[in-house]
């Protein structure tokens, strides 16, 4: 039976053999239970980021906070006129019986049609929240909001922070909302940049790949192997994923349900290993990979040509203003080695785009 899973975001409870236990999830608590600066969560596709906060929202329900997954993926392209008052009934049915009394005034998602009715809709929530401790709104796919909206609706939320830290005698209603942002668009510049609404007022979360020892870990589940045996699949798996987290569980599904690797010695291990990510990962139809090269091949000729320098140069050469960096860094094709040297990501997306590159038409690399 397999248990390794790369459909989407893993459930806390379902999963929990599993899940990999990040860092960043013992840090997002600790700032969301002291700080009251929102948080961000920035990671490429397929890093982690639902899961994530799945397991925010899991140990946060046990400590009395109210906590409401939002995902905008499901509100993309509305009209504002549409989207606040899904927005605020997906925040009402998400926080159920923990709105108490709700007469005089009461709650009416329908009637928050723009900003400003967002803003007292949420200071309302807060009062009638009166046995949470605080709560947690946790905003998902945030690249999914129309440029329309983005602005104002990033815009209220500051007027909310800024409430919250001011010297009303409800500042304590406007206090006791957190936001958490998660995404993997340029989030770095929304909270940086001297324009933005959320400038200054939000922390940052990067999520890293999963070390060699968390790839060991999530390889102790597989079945039928010896310990000796889970080891060197650990670090084969490692050298080809470097921790990409939806990589590292695609592959050991494939090594769970071979046979040749079931029986192979442990010298040969390594080769069987390279046969199914040969046969199953860079030629057959990954989803990650897809998803990868889709965005080069529509993305122009200039970034093809970055990732072609980048994969051939020598290090010194990687220079910070290495064209389209940031992007490439954002869709996580790229990071930086320790010595802040521009690398393809892992092993696998090496020879990938070697493949890819090597059959775009002259010209195009
Ligand atoms: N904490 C984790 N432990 C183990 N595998 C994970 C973890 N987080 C993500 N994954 C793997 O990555 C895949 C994508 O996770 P997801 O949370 O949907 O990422 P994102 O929201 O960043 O696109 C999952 O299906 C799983 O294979
Ligand atoms: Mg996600």
């Amino acid at each position: 039976m397999t248990v390794f899973e790369t459909s989407g975001a893993l459930n806390p409870e379902e999963h929990r053999n599993i899940i990999v236990n990040r860092v960043e999830l013992d840090e997002i608590i600790t700032h969301i239970e002291n700080q009251d600066q929102y948080a961000v969560i920035q990671a490429p596709t397929q890093s982690g980021k639902t899961t994530l906060l799945y397991q925010i929202q899991s140990r946060l329900h046990q400590h009395g906070y109210g906590v409401v997954y939002l995902d905008l993926s499901s509100l993309d392209d509305l009209e504002p006129a549409q989207f606040y008052p899904m927005l605020c009934t997906e925040i009402q049915d998400g926080l159920g019986e923990l709105i108490v009394d709700n007469t005089d005034p009461n709650l009416d998602p329908d009637k928050v049609t723009n900003q400003i009715s967002l803003l007292k809709y949420l200071r309302l929530v807060a009062e009638k929240t009166q046995q949470v401790r605080k709560l947690v709104f946790m905003i998902d796919e945030l690249g999914g909001l129309s440029e329309e909206l983005t602005s104002p609706f990033f815009s209220t939320l500051r007027s909310f922070f800024t409430r919250g830290r001011g010297i009303s005698n409800d500042r304590e209603f406007y206090k006791k909302v957190m936001f958490i942002f998660a995404g993997n668009l340029d989030l770095d510049k929304l909270i940086q940049s001297k324009n933005s609404p959320l400038r200054n007022i939000c922390e940052l979360f990067k999520l890293n790949d999963f070390s060699q020892e968390q790839v060991l870990t999530l390889a102790q589940n597989l079945q039928e192997f010896t310990p000796e045996i889970v080891e060197v699949i650990a670090d084969c798996v490692h050298q080809w994923c470097e921790g990409h987290p939806y990589l590292t569980q695609r592959l050991l599904g494939l090594i769970d349900k071979s046979h040749e690797c079931r029986n192979a010695s442990q010298d040969s291990l390594s080769g069987e290993i390279h046969k199914l990510v040969d046969k199953h990962i860079l030629y057959g139809s990954d989803a990650n990979l897809t998803h990868v090269l889709n965005y080069l091949r529509t993305s122009g000729d200039s970034y093809c040509q970055a990732v072609y320098k980048i994969l051939h140069s020598q290090p010194e050469e990687q220079s910070e203003k290495a064209p389209h960096a940031q992007e490439l860094i954002l869709m996580g094709i790229i990071k930086r080695s320790s010595n802040q040297c521009l690398i393809i990501r892992n092993q696998i997306y090496k020879e990938t785009l070697e493949i890819f590159l090597h059959n775009l038409p002259r010209g195009r690399k």
